[in-house]
């Protein structure tokens, strides 16, 4: 079990960190798939057991200081090593900024960039002592630009952008690397999962139309989107890749989308999405 490489990811209950652990397992890799509530490990546990794979479920929560060290400690006692970390747990708050409450946002920011900075401080001194390691920020094509009524959303992971890039620089000479995968729209939880900020419910909100137009939008583009699966193949081609690149997009989406913008000016990008959203 030893000689295998080691691989945690958080957020494994559903969607895309379900078939990243799969295919890590799938692949040979001892993965612990982690989770805030381990009574949802059931499917994941029962395809470990019948495919006979190397994956293991533990109680993770990101928010949780205590949580985080419990489950590096409950994992480094088991397996002596981490390999990698893919830092994938995250959720959507929606709503125009105007109609975001401070603590909505601090809720956003403690998951899907706090959470992943938790994940990542507790398992840096077991790679750097190894001398090696692989983390995999799973960030989003709103990463890399922004959209109506995800400004929360969107912020979170252009931090985890510039978290990455910087870390990038530290942890290169102690031969641990950095990855961003980027999906576009991934059919999983995600959507059903998000959070409308509580001002956005209001019908008096002056954003309420803008809202409803943008979920109509978002309806039609979930019609056409990607499997998590193809995120999962992303990711395990990154991780074995001997020289991965720093960023990886996921999905024909915002491949195409980012093949636009690096060739307009800023201006021309921000008037295309400003008639997409429209
Ligand atoms: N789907 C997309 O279109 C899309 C596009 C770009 C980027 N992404 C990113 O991909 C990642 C995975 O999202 P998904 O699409 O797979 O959505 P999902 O199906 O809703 O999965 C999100 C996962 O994050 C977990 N999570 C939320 N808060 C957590 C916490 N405090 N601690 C630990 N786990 C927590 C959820 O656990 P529970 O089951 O307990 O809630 C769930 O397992 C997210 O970072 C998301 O921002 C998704």
């Amino acid at each position: 079990m030893n000689e295998k490489r080691v691989a945690i990811v958080t957020g494994s209950s559903s969607g895309i960190g379900f078939e990243i652990s799969l295919m890590l397992a799938r692949n040979g890799l001892t993965t612990y798939a982690t989770m805030r509530d381990l009574h949802k490990s059931s499917m994941l546990t029962s395809i470990a057991d019948k495919e006979k794979i190397p994956l293991r479920c533990v109680q993770l929560d990101v928010t949780d200081d205590m949580s985080v060290k419990q489950a590096i400690e409950t994992i480094v006692n088991e397996s002596h090593n981490i390999d990698i970390l893919i830092n994938n747990a995250g959720y959507g708050l929606s709503g125009a900024l105007e109609d975001l409450l401070i603590d909505e946002i601090k809720l956003q920011f403690d998951t899907n960039f706090f959470g992943l900075i938790r994940a990542t401080q507790a398992v840096l001194p077991i790679m750097r002592n190894h001398g090696s390691g692989i983390i995999v920020n799973i960030s989003s094509g709103l990463g890399r630009f922004g959209i109506a009524t995800s400004s929360a959303y969107a912020s979170s992971k252009f931090a985890v952008e510039g978290l990455t890039e910087s870390m990038s620089y530290e942890l290169e000479p102690f031969g641990i690397k950095t990855i961003l995968v980027e999906p576009g729209i991934i059919k999983t939880n995600f959507i059903k999962a998000a959070v409308l900020a509580q001002k956005s419910k209001d019908p008096n909100s002056p954003y309420f139309q803008f809202m409803n137009n943008m979920d109509e939008g978002m309806k039609k583009l979930i019609e056409n989107s990607e499997s998590p699966e193809y995120v999962a193949r992303v990711v395990l081609d990154a991780i074995n890749d001997s020289n991965p690149k720093l960023r990886y997009l996921a999905g024909k989406d915002v491949e195409q989308i980012m093949e636009i913008k690096n060739k307009m000016s800023d201006e021309d990008f921000h008037n295309m999405i400003k008639n997409m959203s429209s």
